[in-house]
């Protein structure tokens, strides 16, 4: 009876149990299978290079930028703060520097045939120009950009709250002239005081 019984249970339940079994496999292949095409990583993966690709291109862009940007150099007294003030403000716009600390500052500006009335402290050399005293960095691109027949540009001595020279919130007005071979000065631009 009891024989019977078990017959009984096992012919009705393990085709039951069989097919249970192979649907519980098929499920976890199906699953397995999923997960192993899945979209979401192979987008993240996607993600990943697209960012490494823009991000080199971003680096690429940056050091090209860097290659083209000009050279200043500048011929400074060893003991003049206010130089570095200005050579970082050139830096700042994107600028290149040659820094020569120079005890004969004299020659230099002889020699770059810088008149006498438009000195200043430093003398730096932009693409072939000379750039005496404490220029803005935007008059000297406008000057790389225009290349009008100028031998240079001049902020004479050292105003107050011109690049380099700041003290505090005080500007005072001053003039960036330009200047020729002959010595010839004009107006470059004003900046009136503010
Ligand atoms: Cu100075
Ligand atoms: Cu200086």
């Amino acid at each position: 009876m009891l024989q019977k019984k078990n017959m009984y249970w096992c012919q009705k339940m393990l085709p039951i149990m069989v097919r249970i079994a192979v649907r519980v496999v098929v499920t976890i292949c199906l699953i397995v299978g999923i997960w192993v095409s899945n979209t979401p990583i192979s987008n993240a993966q996607a993600l990943v290079s697209t960012s490494v690709a823009v991000n080199t291109q971003v680096v690429s862009t940056a050091k090209q930028l860097k290659a083209t940007a000009p050279y200043a150099t500048v011929y400074r007294s060893p003991e003049c703060t206010c130089c570095g003030g200005w050579i970082k403000h050139l830096k700042a716009q994107g600028f290149r520097i040659k820094d020569f600390p120079t005890a004969d500052m004299d020659l230099v500006k002889r020699k770059y045939n810088v008149p006498d009335n438009l000195t200043s402290c430093h003398t730096a050399i932009v693409n072939g120009y000379v750039i005496e005293g404490h220029v803005p960095a935007d008059d000297i691109k406008r000057l790389l950009q225009d290349s009008p027949n100028t031998l240079g540009l001049s902020v004479p001595q050292m105003p107050v709250g011109t690049p380099g020279m700041e003290m505090g919130n005080r500007k005072d007005p001053f003039t960036v002239f330009s200047f020729d071979r002959n010595s010839r000065v004009a107006v470059f631009k004003d900046y009136p005081s503010s």
